[in-house]
């Protein structure tokens, strides 16, 4: 798309605190896995976290090594492969989860721990204070062996700011590189996501970065939010895999910075089907079509007025060329088709029809149509050769 079409766009880009550049954190392999019903083998791990690599994620969180000696394996496994991304263990703010992190040789830890008043009572049963100490302790600790060090308050969304903020300028003073605000429970609006990191941003020296889940299927609008007010680094996951209803898309989030805010990112868009396809066939987690980037009907074209409009130029009905994220056009013949669509399929085959003999077909598609059924391109094939053999 070119975005100077889209003037609405460039009327408020003005108001935004767009960053110059954003970092690509990917959590498929973890976050994503969470997924529930998806469990990677070490092997799966290293081949998508390859893939993830030569996409040219920024960051790539491979797991949580406390979890399971399988797990500490795979992180293991993907931190010796010498990858342009730097690898990430997550580990809670306790010694032995940041120990067995820091035996798996990662250049980055990813710490956290739940901070709003429900984690606090009911699932840390701790003080405020209690959670502080603990949070300055993991961050100064990371920091002490070398690593880099990126904090989260876990359900930062639904703690008190005050307090939010207290624990982020106490990890920033302790050391921390980088400051993560989750929307664990994905319960933001983009609004009210901009204002509070703008809040953030103007208390904190430290980039800021947001993990967003899609519980109400804003995920990836609050991170974009998130990136008007100021956030450098946006926590994704591949075909938006995670926890629940999964976290933000990573093709949503890359295409959207770059088409709709004009922000650099380090990802080679061309790449995004084969990666979203490879996810999708190891986690056993297909795609709906209608998916925006990758699903197989996010450049399908079936109303005639519709194809009609794409032969003549593609922008009428196509924001982006389907190339550019590794896709490609489909005509689909349905009830919907014109004569145009037909037209164009038959030439793909080389057949040619006489406008009889196409009329003839083009009510018979209509009947299949109706009728609810899909006319696919053998359909269409089988249905001319018919005809033509009655001519
Ligand atoms: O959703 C969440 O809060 C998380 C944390 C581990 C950052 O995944
Ligand atoms: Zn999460």
């Amino acid at each position: 798309m070119s975005i100077e079409e889209v003037k609405y766009i460039e009327e408020v880009k003005n108001e935004m605190k767009l960053p110059g550049k954003v970092r690509i954190f990917d959590t498929t392999l973890r976050d994503g896995e969470q997924t529930p019903g998806v469990a990677l083998t070490v092997d799966e791990k290293i081949g998508i976290a390859k893939k993830l690599d030569q996409l040219g994620v920024n960051i790539i969180e491979a797991g949580f090594p406390a979890s399971s000696p399988g797990e500490k394996d795979a992180v293991k496994s993907i931190a010796s492969l010498s990858l342009n991304a730097n690898i990430c263990g997550l580990a809670r703010v306790l010694k032995k989860d940041l120990d067995e992190a820091l035996a798996c040789d990662v250049d980055y830890i990813h710490t956290f721990i739940g901070t709003s008043p429900i984690h606090r009572k009911y699932k840390l049963k701790m003080d405020k204070e209690e959670i502080l100490q603990k949070a300055i302790f993991a961050v100064e600790y990371a920091r002490d062996h070398g690593v880099k060090v990126e904090f989260s308050a876990e359900d930062a969304t639904r703690t008190e700011f005050d307090y939010l903020l207290k624990i982020y300028k106490a990890v920033e003073d302790a050391g921390a590189h980088i400051i993560n605000v989750p929307d664990t429970v994905g319960v933001m609006i983009p609004r009210a996501m901009e204002h509070l990191i703008r809040k953030l941003n103007e208390n904190l020296k430290v980039p800021l970065s947001v993990h967003c889940h899609d519980d109400f299927g804003l995920a990836v609008a609050n991170s974009l939010a998130a990136v008007e007010a100021g956030a450098t680094q946006v926590h994704v996951t591949v075909n938006g895999l995670g926890e629940r209803a999964g976290n933000a898309a990573l093709e949503e989030v890359v295409m959207a910075l770059i088409i709709h805010y004009g922000i650099p990112v380090d990802i080679e868009t061309k790449k995004l089907v084969d990666i979203s396809e490879f996810v999708s066939k190891i986690t056993g987690v297909k795609m709906p079509p209608n998916k925006a980037i990758i699903g197989e009907n996010a450049f399908a074209h079936e109303a005639g007025i519709h194809v009609h409009g794409v032969k003549e130029k593609a922008e009428t009905y196509e924001p982006i060329k389907p190339e550019m994220v590794g896709h490609k056009r489909r005509i689909v013949l349905g009830k919907h088709t014109g004569t145009k669509a037909i037209k164009s399929k038959l030439e793909e085959y080389g057949i040619e029809m006489g406008d009889e003999q196409l009329r003839i077909l083009y009510e018979q598609v209509k009947e299949l149509g109706d009728k609810g059924k899909r006319v696919t391109d053998a359909d269409l094939k089988a249905m001319a050769i018919t005809i033509l053999g009655r001519a």
